[in-house]
């Protein structure tokens, strides 16, 4: 698509130098594993600007605890590389979500107070934030910090449920000569100042903890949440609270509400300290949805001892992420080290959320894994949650478990969920896919004491299949009347059972479509042949949105295209969306500012989003060569934003279409066009990793068809990979001779599957479960034969 890109990257390529880091002149399947280090290959700051909106602070991997600088510009995840000012340090964020600016309640802020006077410092957001050097700045895993302008440093790292800070202050002299007491102040706030009510106290030993309630970033409802601060390193001096931009010793406790008229009040807690010699106050802040007791426990527990020992912390969670990273191993050579840091920084970042908040959740007792933060499954499902399914299948397998939980419990498989609470559904049910997707895939059958429970999986599909719940904004799907008698979601549907946005029809019915697909699946996988064929009809539904004739328009010039997907009324009388609506050329289309009949994207996109009956897509769509045309047109006049999700599938289609080549061709534009390891080096929101995983899958050479045992083969951006199963132990290898590091042979022209000749265009889960070795050899044009007859083609309804 931009093919200025494409050169520029070329050009890139060729001067820079090149990068080999593990005994790559050795292809066989057991390389040197002591000189292999992922973690350098780990930029924490790619997408940290331009909305890319990832967390670029110290977290474990899934950890609860994320701590990082927060600013005041893109602070959607707290820091943002685009030079705003520093508001504050906290200890909880999301990542690469959209909406509001998630978490990071609690912060800290230190600073010197002129002439030590406590009323001197700067309390409130607007008087305190300062701007930090732009050079300071240092991300790796597990590990952040930088330097604000006044001279002070902050670090920080983090174990599951605790942040630790080291504040390094300066030597700073009053007028008379005397030194300055640092002092490190604690906001009852939130970064979307979305607190209702907070309570905060201090003792005289320096301990500060309290609680807060919270409103979610894109859900309903509220929560609490609860914290313990303590610090290490400097004779506390006088302790106090502060309201407003005045602090006093006494009270030790405040409790802060919204207020009758709404009017935010900002208020906490404030600790002045004696200078350390070495200048450094050390901060231990433990984070709990239990009880504040818990919170301190959580910090006792997981960061013990008299002596905070930051840099074992600091290592311990280096070496969780090494040991995630670590699965997958690549042989770069002659390939440019900026795409072996965008490919472990991309798997790194699909290990961010969904969150491990098990013994964490105060909304139900149970044994069974708790996790948080699946914002949302809309994103997630495309390809973040089956990458998982390939590198940490045992992760994946407690999450699936959780969200099970979460519908004993509260009735409903989640779309959206974080901080406790539900978040806004944007299309379908798409736990649906998650679950059949992890289903067809045999997730972790062989780990008998974490089994899934496929007969409460079927049941909870059912669930979202056949009751309507009244708030579908929610939960679960809305316009289940009309689509049990009418087949399809009708434009301005009568509906009284439940209540939602009523917008969307046009891509709920396509993914309602998808989601009975699902369900379906999963009934034939169980033995109920009843419900595999009540599903598969319904899952036929999305013919019956398609308008034979319909025309699409680009400012007056005809596409040459005829038929398109179009809202129906209830009594079947056709309603109209122009097919570019929502799309880059038109106007962005969400839940709630201009919603139309199609989400964030067209109709023009959405036409292709029939991942289980691609070959019946192609034969309305007016045959190959019509569909090819049409996908073409997609990717190239500026219909599609590649940086948003559901155009992820559709770089694909090709291989429906017997045009493998064409699907290598075009992700070969978008990675690394698009994707690359610059701060400003993502398209569009990273959602928590969905992004990243676009990137990642595209690295090397395997693409899933959510929801279906179905990866599409494309050209690898690496000579080599290797992925050990971690629940196996086997070894999936992919190499490819005639490999192109200036990635003009981008064409498969023939592949061997454990040394056998394999014709076909996809392969399916079991390379990574059972092992093997996959050989691709490629070219420089487009294959005549490979992938291109009927029995090559995925497998389609
Ligand atoms: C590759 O590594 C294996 C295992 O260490 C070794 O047996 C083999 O000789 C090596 N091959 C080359 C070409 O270095
Ligand atoms: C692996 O690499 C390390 C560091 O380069 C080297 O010290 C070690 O001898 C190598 N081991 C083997 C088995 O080749
Ligand atoms: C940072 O603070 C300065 C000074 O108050 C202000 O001019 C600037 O707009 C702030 N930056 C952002 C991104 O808010
Ligand atoms: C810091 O980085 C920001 C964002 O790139 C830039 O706007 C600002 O000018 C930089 N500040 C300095 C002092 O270089
Ligand atoms: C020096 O100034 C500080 C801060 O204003 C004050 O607290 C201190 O008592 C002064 N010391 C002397 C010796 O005057
Ligand atoms: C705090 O706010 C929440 C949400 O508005 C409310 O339910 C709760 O009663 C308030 N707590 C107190 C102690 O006022
Ligand atoms: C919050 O803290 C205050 C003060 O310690 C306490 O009275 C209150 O019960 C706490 N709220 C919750 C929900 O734990
Ligand atoms: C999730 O967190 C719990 C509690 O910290 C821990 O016991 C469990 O091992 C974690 N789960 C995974 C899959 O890492
Ligand atoms: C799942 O298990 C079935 C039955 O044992 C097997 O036929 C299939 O190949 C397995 N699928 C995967 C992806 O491992
Ligand atoms: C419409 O088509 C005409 C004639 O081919 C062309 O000159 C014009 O640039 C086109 N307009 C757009 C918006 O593509
Ligand atoms: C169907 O309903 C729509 C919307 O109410 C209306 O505009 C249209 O005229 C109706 N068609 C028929 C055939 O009644
Ligand atoms: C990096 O990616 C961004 C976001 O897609 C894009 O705007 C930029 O042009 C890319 N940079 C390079 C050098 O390709």
């Amino acid at each position: 698509m931009d093919e200025n890109a494409l050169l520029r990257f070329l050009k890139f390529v060729l001067l820079s130098s090149c990068v080999q880091f593990i005994a790559a002149q050795n292809t066989s399947s057991s390389w040197n594993t002591t000189s292999f280090d992922p973690l350098k290959y780990v930029n924490p700051l790619i997408g940290t600007d331009n909305g890319g909106n990832v967390f670029a602070g110290a977290t474990l991997p899934y950890g609860m605890a994320k701590a990082v600088a927060d600013v005041d510009g893109q602070n959607t995840a707290g820091f943002s590389t685009d030079g705003s000012n520093i508001t504050g340090f906290s200890h909880m964020h999301d990542s690469g979500t959209g909406g509001n600016p998630s978490l990071g309640n609690f912060p800290l802020f230190p600073q010197y107070c002129p002439e030590d006077e406590v009323n001197n410092c700067n309390f409130v957001i607007g008087e305190r934030k300062t701007k930090y050097i732009n050079d300071s700045v240092v991300a790796t895993p597990g590990y952040f910090s930088l330097n604000l302008e006044t001279g002070i440093k902050a670090e920080m790292t983090v174990t599951e449920h605790a942040a630790l800070y080291h504040f390094n202050f300066p030597p700073k002299s009053s007028k008379n000569g005397t030194d300055l007491s640092p002092l490190i102040l604690l906001d009852l706030t939130d970064l979307s100042a979305s607190r209702q009510n907070a309570s905060v106290s201090v003792d005289e030993n320096g301990r500060i903890r309290g609680n807060g309630t919270f409103l979610p970033s894109f859900g309903s409802g509220s929560f609490i949440l609860h914290f313990c601060a303590d610090f290490l390193g400097a004779k506390v001096k006088d302790t106090g609270i502060w309201v407003n931009n005045r602090a006093g010793t006494e009270p030790k406790t405040i409790f802060v509400t919204r207020g009758i008229n709404l009017f935010y009040l900002e208020a906490g807690s404030w600790i002045q300290f004696e200078r350390p010699a070495d200048g450094v106050v050390s901060a231990r802040v433990g984070v709990s949805f239990i009880t504040a007791d818990k919170a301190c426990q959580n910090a006792e527990t997981e960061i013990p001892g008299d002596e905070w020992d930051f840099a074992g912390i600091k290592k311990s969670a280096e070496e969780a992420w090494r040991e995630k990273l670590s699965v997958v191993r690549i042989d770069s050579k002659g390939v440019s080290e900026n795409l072996v840091t965008n490919f472990y920084s991309a798997m790194y970042r699909t290990m961010m959320s969904p969150q491990n908040y098990t013994g964490e959740n105060p909304l139900w007792e149970s044994e069974e894994p708790y996790y948080d933060s699946f914002y949302c499954l809309w994103d997630a499902f495309r390809s973040q949650l089956p990458f998982l399914t390939i590198i940490d299948p045992t992760s994946l397998t407690a999450m699936i478990r959780s969200l099970l939980d979460t519908y004993v419990h509260i009735g409903w498989l989640p779309d959206c969920r974080m901080s406790l609470c539900k978040g806004f559904t944007q299309g379908g049910s798409n736990a649906d896919v998650v679950l059949a997707d992890a289903f067809v895939k045999n997730l972790t059958s062989s780990s008998p004491s974490s089994r899934i429970n496929w007969d409460l999986a079927y049941e909870a599909v059912l669930n979202d299949a056949e009751n309507e719940p009244l708030d579908w904004s929610v939960e679960g799907r809305g316009g289940l009347m009309s689509w049990k008698a009418l087949d399809y979601i009708p434009y301005l549907d009568y509906d009284y059972l439940g209540f939602g946005t009523n917008s969307r029809s046009i891509s709920r019915t396509l993914e309602y479509s998808y989601d009975d697909f699902c369900v379906a699946t999963i009934a034939k996988g169980l033995g109920k042949e009843e419900g595999y064929k009540k599903y598969m009809r319904r899952a036929m539904n999305w013919r019956n949105l398609w308008k034979e004739g319909h025309k699409s328009y680009i400012q007056g010039n005809d596409t040459g295209f005829t038929g398109f997907f179009q809202p129906k009324y209830l009594n079947g009388t056709w309603g109209e969306q122009d097919p570019i609506k929502c799309s880059p050329l038109d106007s962005f289309c969400s839940l709630t500012s201009n919603p139309q009949e199609t989400f964030e994207d067209s109709i023009w996109e959405y036409q292709f989003y029939v991942p289980h009956a691609v070959s019946q897509l192609i034969t309305l769509l007016g045959g190959p060569n019509t569909f090819i045309s049409r996908l073409q047109f997609l990717h190239t006049s500026g219909l599609t934003d590649i940086g948003n999700e559901p155009s992820f599938l559709t770089a694909f289609l090709y291989h429906y279409a017997g045009r493998p080549g064409l699907s290598s061709e075009l992700v070969h534009q978008y990675v690394p066009g698009y994707f690359n390891d610059t701060v400003t080096g993502l398209p569009g929101n990273d959602d928590t990793g969905a992004m990243a995983s676009f990137s990642a899958f595209i690295s090397i050479g395997v693409f899933p068809n959510p929801g279906q045992n179905i990866y599409f083969l494309t050209a690898p951006l690496f000579p080599s990979i290797s992925i050990t199963s971690p629940v196996t132990g086997k070894m999936a290898t992919i190499t490819t001779s005639n490999f192109d590091p200036e990635g003009k042979r981008i064409y498969i022209q023939s592949v061997k599957y454990n040394g056998k000749v394999y014709e076909k265009s996809w392969i399916g889960h079991e390379l990574f479960t059972e092992g093997g070795v996959l050989e691709f050899e490629v070219g420089d044009v487009e294959s005549e034969r490979w992938g291109r007859e009927r029995e090559s083609l995925p497998p389609s309804l």
